[in-house]
């Protein structure tokens, strides 16, 4: 029988330290969303409701999907110089038409709570990051909260992905207490995807594929973690194949495996930005 790793246990833990900060800080996250993508929708109204459980005052900017990227660059330089906004983050994926580069790259560093601008992740290339993408870092605590370390282990990371794979896989890697595992990262240019997959002590998918990977691609024993998020008839199922799912040791559900910690985390780095500033 597989382990469930659950992560609405890992979140509480995370936002019940979150509230107490809250209680005694005033904290801001602007959230701001352009146009009319659906699951944007839905993961940005989960934030603002999370942000208003915890005492987090939450301000969201829906602007429409003709804005061009000079507009939210300016709504970004103005947030940078409010003294309220303890930190923003802008949701991903943005319209065509929007440079997601000069976007995140405007946004000041001190306050960029999805840590996406370069000199965030320049600082967790080095190990040297106080607070890191939330994704990536909710998975790195799925993992230490089980009792799985990924020290000395293989972790093969499917997806190079802005989000997830690419800061994973520099967390990971890095010489401190939540990393120091061999990391092989895999995307569409990785000839035999499953000869490195079977390899993986620990597998990571975080592709954007539903049901896309197979039993095939799994060593018996493996922790999986599933980072796939998609509604499909009605329901929402992962990037991984529950045949694969069987076969691990321990795995993330879906929903409620990597979801959940996507939310505490961000709302976890409001505390980190803050706490920065007050050094
Ligand atoms: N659970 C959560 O809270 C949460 C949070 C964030 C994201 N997600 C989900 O996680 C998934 C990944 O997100 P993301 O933002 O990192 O995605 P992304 O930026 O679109 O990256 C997807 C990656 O998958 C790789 N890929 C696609 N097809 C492949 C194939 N056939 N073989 C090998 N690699 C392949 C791509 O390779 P190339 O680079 O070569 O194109 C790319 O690196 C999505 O399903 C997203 O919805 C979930």
């Amino acid at each position: 029988m597989s382990q469930i790793l659950r992560g609405a246990p890992v979140a509480q833990k995370i936002l019940s330290e979150v509230t107490e900060y809250a209680r005694q800080h005033k904290l801001r996250l602007d959230i701001i969303l352009v146009g009319h993508h659906e699951a944007s929708q839905i993961y940005v109204s989960h934030k603002l409701r999370q942000a208003e459980k915890v005492g987090i005052k939450a301000v969201l900017h829906h602007l429409p999907e003709s804005t061009t990227t000079q507009e939210l660059i300016g709504l970004i330089h103005h947030l940078n110089e409010t003294p309220e906004v303890t930190g923003m983050i802008v949701q991903l994926p943005l319209p065509a038409h929007l440079s997601e580069e000069k976007v995140l790259d405007a946004i000041a560093p001190h306050k960029d709570a999805d840590a996406l601008h370069p000199a965030n992740i320049g600082l967790l290339a080095q190990g040297r990051a106080k607070w890191a993408p939330a994704t990536p870092w909710g998975i790195v605590e799925m993992l230490l909260h089980y009792n799985l370390p990924p020290a000395r282990k293989h972790v093969v990371i499917v997806g190079r992905g802005r989000l997830v794979g690419t800061p994973l896989a520099l967390l990971l890697s890095r010489p401190m207490a939540y990393g120091n595992a061999t990391v092989t990262l895999c995307h569409t240019y990785t000839e035999n995807l499953y000869s490195y997959t079977r390899q993986a002590d620990i597998l990571v998918v975080a592709v954007g594929r539903p049901h896309w990977f197979s039993a095939e691609g799994v060593k018996a024993g493996a922790v999986i973690i599933d980072v796939g998020i998609h509604r499909e008839g009605g329901r929402l199922i992962g990037d991984v194949q529950p045949e694969a799912l069987s076969l691990a040791s321990a795995y993330t559900p879906v929903p409620g495996g990597v979801g959940p910690l996507t939310v505490a985390c961000l709302l976890d780095n409001l505390r980190r930005l803050h706490q920065n500033l007050s050094q």
